[in-house]
């Protein structure tokens, strides 16, 4: 495991060090919606983590969010969001990741997350503990709803969205305040160091969410999946939270 996190962190760190090289032109196509952007450094990044990742360990299985898809022999997959961010990235603003996740059959092994315009390395060894630039993390427990400060995100998709403003408007005026930084991995790392209380949204992926949800649980928040929406916060915090938004 150990090594699979150096591999991971090494790879992260070369594409992060890509995608700091921003070209003044990006080039952008759409996906699910009219506002789903994907430029080419996303793709640029995707190939250059499959790689290093199939030169280092040929027979390892990889899930891309620009495409990359490969079966595992070695009973290992690589879950990749090569930008986490990209409308971040596109207006140049800073919080956009790299996220990278290993798996085995029983769930994530090594996360992570890689934000290099806000100097944070987010790492996670299954059974390890969480770190953020090699100190270790802890989420915020116990706090109560009305002093929550709360990340979340919105989906591309119309449809979705109309239930996220329901959920928006359910907390806001019961909370301390929101943030929308832009990157989903990153929100979720931001519970795990504690500089949110909790985070939730609709529609995540699963390279929005492997490497992060590891680091999260591993700094003792809990994370937790009801169809379409994910809740991550301390125990209390979650507790309340999914009171509120499963009702
Ligand atoms: C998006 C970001 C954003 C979240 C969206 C994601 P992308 O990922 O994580 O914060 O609100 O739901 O799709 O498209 O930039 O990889
Ligand atoms: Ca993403
Ligand atoms: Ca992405």
């Amino acid at each position: 495991m150990d090594e699979l996190l150096e591999l991971a962190i090494s790879i992260a760190k070369r594409a992060g060090a890509l995608l700091q090289e921003r070209p003044s032109q990006l080039s952008i196509d759409t996906k699910s919606s009219d506002i789903d952007i994907v430029t080419q450094m996303d793709r640029a990044s995707e190939k250059l983590i499959v790689e290093e990742i199939l030169s280092a360990r040929p027979d390892d299985g990889i899930i891309g969010e620009e495409g990359a898809d490969r079966p595992s022999k070695s009973g290992y997959t690589w879950v990749i969001d090569p930008i986490d961010g990209t409308v971040n990235y596109f207006y140049n603003m800073p919080g956009w990741s790299v996220s990278i996740a290993v798996k085995d059959q029983s769930g994530t092994v090594v996360g992570v997350v890689y934000a290099p315009t806000i100097n944070s390395l987010f790492t996670a060894i299954r059974g390890g503990g969480a770190f953020e630039n090699g100190e270790p993390l802890k989420c915020n427990n116990p706090i109560e709803l009305n002093r929550a400060l709360i990340a979340t995100g919105f989906h591309y998709v119309e449809s979705i969205r109309s239930q996220q403003i329901a959920q928006f408007n359910k907390l806001i005026l019961n909370i301390r305040d929101y943030r929308r930084n832009g990157s989903a991995a990153v929100d979720i790392c931001h519970v795990a160091a504690g500089v949110v209380d909790g985070y939730y949204e609709m529609g995540l992926k699963e390279w929005d969410l492997a490497a992060a949800e590891l680091i999260a649980k591993e700094a003792g928040a809990i994370v937790s999946i009801h169809g379409e929406l994910t809740i991550a916060a301390g125990a209390h915090l979650h507790g309340i939270l999914s009171g509120q938004l499963l009702d």
